[in-house]
């Protein structure tokens, strides 16, 4: 008997040149044992290649993230047969196969779970944000998820833990660490992060070898649409407020839910000052779990910036709390809601007003807009200056960030950019005078 080792659960380079070569010497599958860890073997023993239908190759590095022990051994002895000249795909039914295409399902279902149940923490780090997440998976899908994850959030930083290893991405290189057991809430975490964090980052190391993230890259949804997990939100936020965030995640009360990814709720703190007010979110809101965390995030923390207004002290959501997207190859384009769909989330645009009962609700743009006022609005006319909502709520109407990203002409732009800061002024100037009421 021959042992073969790994070095890693999920060594698919590894895997592939170790099988590569021993099939082609001619090496039974029977006579090897596969292990992790330690010296990794080098198999060198054939030389040359052979065709795999890609199919196979697929549901190959699928399967070898899965936690089953005899995965490697499993994998090889199909790939034997193939080069034994076996038709395996498209033939008769075969218990092998059908064992290791169960295997890339659960994986499948696993990332899926994954990418869905992730709540990111904010952190600060050196005066920017890092996204710490904590997962528990059922497989080993940490690497080949985050590999997929950052190529997707270039610009943040992030670190994704779990039981069996946490990834961190630092905008420049994927690193790979320890990780951590059990997670009782968020605040849990949150302190774990702050005591370990500048250990596990000086500690983490590249090059951790996964399946080639392409393969993996459209990973179907499971029909099945498991309970979602516990939301992280803001530290202070209110409990109550969390609930409903939790219950919004099962949220169904339009299509809306079915091709996103996850409802995004509000976030702020119990005390907020003011109710941000934006459309739906976007690509990366929607893959990340948080409001304003892309593009028209940055433009309005800069001008909230500029306003002396401090988002922390603001709860920030959206009129609509899925993705309205359309499939374009693979970029996901933003599609505009429509009135019954903002009608449908109104429910919980109630829901986070009642709870927060803030001094003021700002509505950004025109679908924030139909939301607060239950009319068409027309920004340009009606931004600017206070209002009241029909049920005698104090609203402001204003742009929604991403108009600005839109506009074309750079004088055009920085106009308009000011006028949203003038704005933002005048909503501070409005909450501090409801203050001294
Ligand atoms: N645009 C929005 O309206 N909301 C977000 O959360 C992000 C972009």
């Amino acid at each position: 008997m021959q042992t073969i080792v790994l070095r890693n659960e999920t060594d698919w380079d590894g895997w592939r040149r170790v099988t590569r070569g021993l099939i082609l010497a001619g090496v039974a599958p029977q006579t090897l044992a596969w292990t992790i860890g330690g010296e990794a073997t080098d198999a060198t023993a054939g030389s040359g290649s052979f065709q795999v239908p890609r199919e196979l190759v697929s549901l190959a590095a699928l399967a070898i993230q899965a936690r089953e022990a005899d995965r490697f051994g499993l994998l090889y002895g199909l790939f034997w047969r193939l080069h034994q000249g076996e038709k395996l795909l498209g033939g008769d039914p075969d218990r092998d196969l059908a064992t290791v295409r169960r295997m890339a399902l659960a994986v499948r279902a696993d990332a899926h779970r994954m990418r869905t149940h992730m709540r990111y923490l904010a952190v600060q780090e050196g005066g920017a944000a890092r996204f710490v997440g904590w997962f528990e998976p059922a497989h080993f899908v940490l690497a080949a998820n985050a590999q997929l994850i950052v190529r997707r959030f270039p610009d943040l930083a992030l670190s994704i833990v779990t039981p069996d290893g946490a990834a961190h991405w630092d905008r420049r290189e994927l690193r790979f660490g320890s990780g951590l057991r059990q997670v009782a809430d968020d605040g849990a975490l949150r302190a774990w992060w702050e005591a370990e964090h500048e250990t596990l980052l000086r500690a983490a190391v590249p090059g951790v070898s996964v399946p080639e993230a392409e393969a993996l890259d459209e990973i179907p949804r499971p029909p099945d649409r498991a309970p979602l997990g516990p939301v992280v939100l803001h530290p202070k936020s209110d409990p109550a407020l969390r609930d409903s965030a939790n219950e919004a995640a099962g949220c169904q009360r339009c299509p809306l839910y079915e091709p996103a990814t996850q409802t995004v709720f509000g976030e702020g703190p119990a005390d907020a000052v003011a109710l941000f007010v934006g459309e739906q979110p976007g690509d990366q809101e929607d893959t990340i779990g948080r409001p304003f965390v892309g593009p028209a995030g940055q433009i309005m923390d800069r001008a909230m910036e500029e306003a002396g207004l401090d988002r922390r002290m603001v709860y920030v959501t959206n009129a609509v709390k899925h993705f309205k997207f359309s499939q374009r190859g693979k970029r996901r384009i933003h599609q505009t809601p429509e009135v019954p769909e903002i009608q449908a989330c109104k429910f919980w645009l109630d829901v986070e007003r009642v709870h927060l009962r803030p001094r003021l609700v700002v509505l950004m743009g025109g679908s924030a807009a139909r939301a607060g006022l239950g009319r068409s609005v027309t920004i340009s006319r009606e931004r600017g200056r206070p209002m009241r909502a029909p049920d005698g709520q104090a609203v402001f109407v204003t742009v929604h960030p991403s108009y600005l990203l839109r506009i074309p002409d750079a004088a055009a732009k920085a106009r308009e950019y000011e006028a949203f800061v003038r704005d933002l002024g005048a909503i501070k100037a409005l909450i501090a005078a409801e203050d001294r009421v």
